[in-house]
């Protein structure tokens, strides 16, 4: 089957957060099965594409806010990439130092335009479209109501949600920047007055999915104002949950970490990452080491966490490494935590995929207080690499982490978002760590658990088909 995914995200070209790690995994796995699958994206202004070359696929222009503005479609020029990535050069307005900013609402909509004009000029075209998040949410409508892609209207087209909270949402003032349409059709647009991608995606898609089974039943009672489209939707909606590309996310292999390890070595192995981990950061590597890796905002619990860790730092019992960045107060919290516990607790405020990768090898626990978490990959991660995840459980996190406490068990799992209950989940995980022979056991078996790509790959190649006529 030769499918698109469209995306604003895709690792290793740009990445913010979990939704570059799907897109730079999931066609790799799809391809495996024997599948044609591609990936569109915007062509940024960054280290990826300042140190590649690319070559002109395609070139026109789109007529955009009165003008006309010229694009492109580049790929590398070399075999540097796992899968087919088509680029969509549109200088003044996508080629940027960053991926999302304020003015979201024209670099995507044009960006959306472009790759339509182009997938149009297309002599094989593809049996199916998939678009990733808000950023894509006026594809699925175009495709169904614009007089100018009317030859497409047959492809199918499936929105993966890989967050609700986020919808795109701009004002009608902006409506003349969609290719014409039917103008009674306006309210497939609209949420709550004013132009919705993520509701209109809902509306318009072939089908509908999130990255994990519990986040779509949690969305159907809170989805920040899209509860009830969900409900009314749910028949087209389904939760496949993510997996990892474990290429990339490989202690044996991976190439950032101080010492690559198995599960036959893995006590030594993650011994000698920590140890170095804690030489870089002056903690006191006889202790757990437990450590945060993230967003640093609200739907991340990261007004909360800090207090949380400033009281389990008050027992002397463990360390604490954070890597995140995000909210200016959280990040404040973090840093005046340094002072006060010096040989213990530290922080990398900033974005540094390195460090993450020795993060995951070289903590003991990690820790996930999310509010909202659609799926999560760090839990993921933290199990490939013999770490403990240590969750609120919600979302994808619910669907991953068994409790201890639970037949099975191997994580450390709570109800609330609250200080006194991350509180007690950290004091858990500093129990068990004590319970040397349970743990060594556990950090064994996490290991072993299967969350590659292979079961859920096949999962949207079987949602694909059940859409082919
Ligand atoms: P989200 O997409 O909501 O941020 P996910 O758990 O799906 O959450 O994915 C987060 C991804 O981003 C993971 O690959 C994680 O390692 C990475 N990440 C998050 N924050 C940082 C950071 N400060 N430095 C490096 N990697 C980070
Ligand atoms: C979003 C979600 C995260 C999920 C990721 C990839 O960023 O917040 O939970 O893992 O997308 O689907």
């Amino acid at each position: 089957m030769k499918i698109f995914h469209i995306s604003a995200e895709c690792y290793p070209i740009a990445k913010v957060g979990g939704l570059a790690d799907v897109v730079g995994a999931l066609p790799k796995y799809q391809n495996g099965l024997g599948h044609s699958s591609s990936v569109i994206m915007p062509f940024y202004d960054n280290k990826f594409t300042q140190s590649n070359s690319f070559t002109t696929v395609y070139k026109d222009q789109i007529d955009f806010n009165g003008s006309q503005i010229s694009f492109k479609i580049l790929k590398t020029t070399d075999d540097v990439l796992d899968f087919n990535t088509f680029f969509v050069d549109i200088p003044e307005l996508l080629f940027k130092d960053y991926v999302y900013s304020t003015d979201d609402t024209d670099r995507f909509l044009a960006f959306q335009i472009a790759t339509l004009n182009w997938i149009l000029t297309l002599q094989a075209l593809p049996e199916i479209i998939h678009c990733h998040d808000h950023h894509t949410g006026l594809i699925p409508f175009m495709l169904q109501e614009s007089f100018r892609y009317k030859t497409l209207n047959t492809i199918p087209v499936v929105t993966t949600i890989h967050n609700a909270q986020y919808q795109g949402w701009f004002s009608y003032d902006k409506l003349h920047l969609i290719p014409e349409f039917d103008l009674n059709k306006t309210g497939l647009l609209d949420w709550d007055n004013s132009i919705n991608p993520l509701a209109t995606a809902i509306k318009c898609a072939w089908r509908v999915t999130t990255v994990s089974p519990s986040y779509m039943e949690e969305l159907k009672l809170e989805a920040n104002g899209l509860q009830d489209l969900l409900k009314h939707e749910s028949n087209k909606c389904v939760g496949i949950l993510n997996g990892i590309d474990t290429a990339v996310w490989n202690p044996e292999t991976d190439h950032y970490i101080e010492e690559n390890y198995s599960i036959n070595t893995v006590e030594i192995g993650k011994l000698a990452n920590k140890l170095a981990l804690c030489k870089t950061f002056d903690l006191d590597a006889t202790k757990p080491l437990i450590a945060f890796i993230g967003r640093l905002v609200y739907e991340k619990g990261a007004d909360v966490f800090p207090s949380a860790l400033e009281k389990a730092l008050e027992d002397k019992n463990c360390s604490v490494l954070v890597l995140g960045s995000g909210n200016a107060e959280a990040e404040a919290a973090l840093l005046q935590l340094k002072a006060k516990n010096k040989g213990y607790y530290n922080t990398f405020i900033g974005y540094d995929e390195k460090l993450s990768h020795n993060i995951y090898a070289g903590a003991d626990f990690l820790l996930m207080p999310s509010r909202v978490e659609p799926c999560g990959l760090n839990q993921l991660y933290a199990l490939r690499y013999g770490t403990i995840p240590v969750v609120r459980s919600i979302g994808g996190l619910k669907d991953t982490v068994v409790d201890i406490s639970k037949k099975g068990g191997f994580g450390i799992s709570h109800e609330q978002v609250t200080v006194e209950e991350i509180y007690q989940a950290i004091k858990r995980s500093v129990d068990l760590y004590h319970k040397t022979t349970i743990f060594k056991s556990l950090t064994k078996h996490i290991m072993t658990i299967d969350h590659s790509w292979h079961v859920s790959a096949n999962a949207y190649i079987n949602l694909y088909q059940s859409l082919k006529k």
